[in-house]
């Protein structure tokens, strides 16, 4: 992801996470710790063409953390007209891929506890829940599941 890609990521993000969608700042903060040998974040996006006239459009984004030896999930999405394709499971794959990279030995996220699309999905990676983060999201006040997927379970 860089910065161009900013308006579609945005409209994206407005459309899915309408209750607590992330600010242009913030993705500019994450941004500014994506790039050069201190690098601690990777963002990436889904970027389809449309066969009939060659067009390019966002289908999807992602964005991993690293500190310490710990990644943590910061964002995935996909576009609500490609769910159901793999996507989800590619932008992840991404994600674990630059965690190793990063010399993570683990990998953290959030999600809503409502949210069992997105909680198949990690479990099918092998993250396992670990705890529950009362009220995480705000202002809705919805309980975040925390996940946990280690090196062991990556090997196994
Ligand atoms: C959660 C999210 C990222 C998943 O993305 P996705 O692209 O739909 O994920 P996948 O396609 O890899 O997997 C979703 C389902 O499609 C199925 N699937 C994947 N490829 C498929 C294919 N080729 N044919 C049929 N089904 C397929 C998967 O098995 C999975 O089924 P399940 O939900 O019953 O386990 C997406 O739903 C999303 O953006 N949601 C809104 C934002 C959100 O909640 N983000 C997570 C915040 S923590």
């Amino acid at each position: 992801m860089r910065w161009w890609d900013l308006p579609a990521v945005l409209l994206l993000e407005e459309r899915m996470f309408p209750e607590d969608a992330w600010s242009p700042g913030m993705f500019w903060s994450e941004l500014a710790h994506a790039r050069g040998p201190f690098a601690t974040r990777r963002y990436l996006v889904a970027v389809e063409t449309d066969p009939a006239d060659g067009t390019e459009r966002i289908a999807g984004y992602a964005g991993l953390a690293a500190v310490d030896g710990t990644g943590d999930v910061q964002t995935i999405a996909v576009a609500p007209d490609r769910e159901g394709h793999g996507l989800g499971a590619r932008l992840l794959t991404e994600l674990l891929v630059a965690a190793s990279a990063f010399d993570c030995h683990e990998v953290l996220l959030e999600v809503r506890v409502d949210n069992s699309r997105a909680q198949r999905l990690y479990q099918r990676f092998g993250f396992e829940a670990i705890g529950v983060r009362r009220g995480y999201y705000q202002p809705a006040g919805v309980d975040a599941l925390v996940m946990r997927r280690t090196s062991e379970e990556a090997a196994g």
